[in-house]
């Protein structure tokens, strides 16, 4: 079968599903979002993309916008970075305080919140928010080739009001003197880059940079060869929280997800994925978007472990 059609039949499948999870509440504009919603864009190797159901719908990236921060803290701080945040799987919430205090305000990887939190203080170095936030945007707009993806404004302010799980988790680590900026500057910065809004087409162009070993599809390199597997590494280790090893099992791919809905994966040289579906499951992490990335993984057999299959197609 076609990877068009292979695409098309997960399309039907989750728009049939019943179970879709339930849309994340605590972001009140995100609870607007249509839980009916479903869409997949996959960019191959060779520059195609193939995509289906809702791949031209916005939405916001959310916790995706993590693998973008990181991607600019390590350009900025090189390696000194993983002084200030860790890079072990918490096995805890996305947006859990516990192991802060154990850990001296360290926390154990920057996909959590609390480690996009200290991302976004090394991004701010030397730099008002408006412009280090602009200067996010600008970076996933060169990954994407796209000059129209933006923040959500409504999102950002949504989040600002209801984000005192984040601002505890700002404080504390302050405390420990892990962040250098004001905690109201970081988190600032934090909620916007959450609320950037991309398509899945779109967010499948942005991560074409892990699919090429960190080179730009347009030429030339965004970031070192060593860099990109790091990030990777960082997906499948630590990309859906607690579910990180259950994804890892199903899905045998790197990922990174946002309790908008959405699901960033990588095959190493092959694929690099977007999808999207809002409603949740326990864990935080799209319920039709981990099941999607499942059948599409059975079908093609794409995986880290495989590369054999791989070079069969
Ligand atoms: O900080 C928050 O809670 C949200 N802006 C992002 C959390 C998120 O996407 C976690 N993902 N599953």
């Amino acid at each position: 079968m076609t990877l068009q059609g292979i695409i098309q039949d997960i399309v039907d499948e989750m728009r049939a599903a019943p179970d879709r999870g339930k849309v994340a509440t605590y972001i009140p504009s995100l609870a607007k979002v249509d839980p009916a919603r479903f869409g997949m864009a996959v960019y191959t190797v060779d520059g195609e993309c193939h995509a289906g159901g809702d791949d031209e719908v916005g939405f916001s990236i959310q916790s995706i916008s993590k693998v973008f921060s990181l991607t600019l803290a390590l350009g900025k701080a090189g390696d000194q970075l993983w002084e200030r945040v860790g890079r072990e799987p918490s096995g805890t919430a996305f947006n859990s305080i516990v192991q802060l205090e154990a850990e001296r305000g360290i926390p154990r990887n920057p996909f959590i919140n609390a480690g996009a939190i200290v991302v976004t203080d090394v991004n701010l170095a030397g730099h008002p928010p408006r412009e280090a936030i602009g200067e996010l945007v600008q970076l996933v707009r060169y990954l994407a080739e796209d000059e129209s993806i933006a923040i959500n404004e409504e999102v950002a302010r949504s989040e600002e009001r209801t984000g005192e799980r984040n601002r505890a988790l700002a404080h504390f680590m302050k405390s420990y003197g892990v962040l250098r900026h004001a905690p109201d500057l970081v988190l600032g910065t934090y909620f916007h880059a959450c609320a950037i809004e991309m398509t899945c087409r779109q967010l499948a162009a942005a991560g074409r940079y892990l699919m090429l070993d960190g080179r730009h599809p347009g030429g030339g390199r965004t970031i070192s060869s060593i860099r990109a597997r790091r990030i990777l590494s960082l997906m499948l280790t630590c990309g859906h929280y607690d579910a990180s090893g259950d994804i890892a099992f199903r899905v045998g791919i790197p990922a990174k997800s946002g309790v908008g809905g959405g699901i960033l994966a990588i095959v190493p040289g092959r694929a690099s994925i977007a999808v999207w579906s809002p409603g949740l499951n326990a864990n935080g992490n799209s319920q039709l978007g981990s099941l999607a990335l499942e059948r599409l993984a059975e079908a093609t057999g794409w995986s880290l472990f495989n590369p054999g299959r791989l070079s069969d197609r």
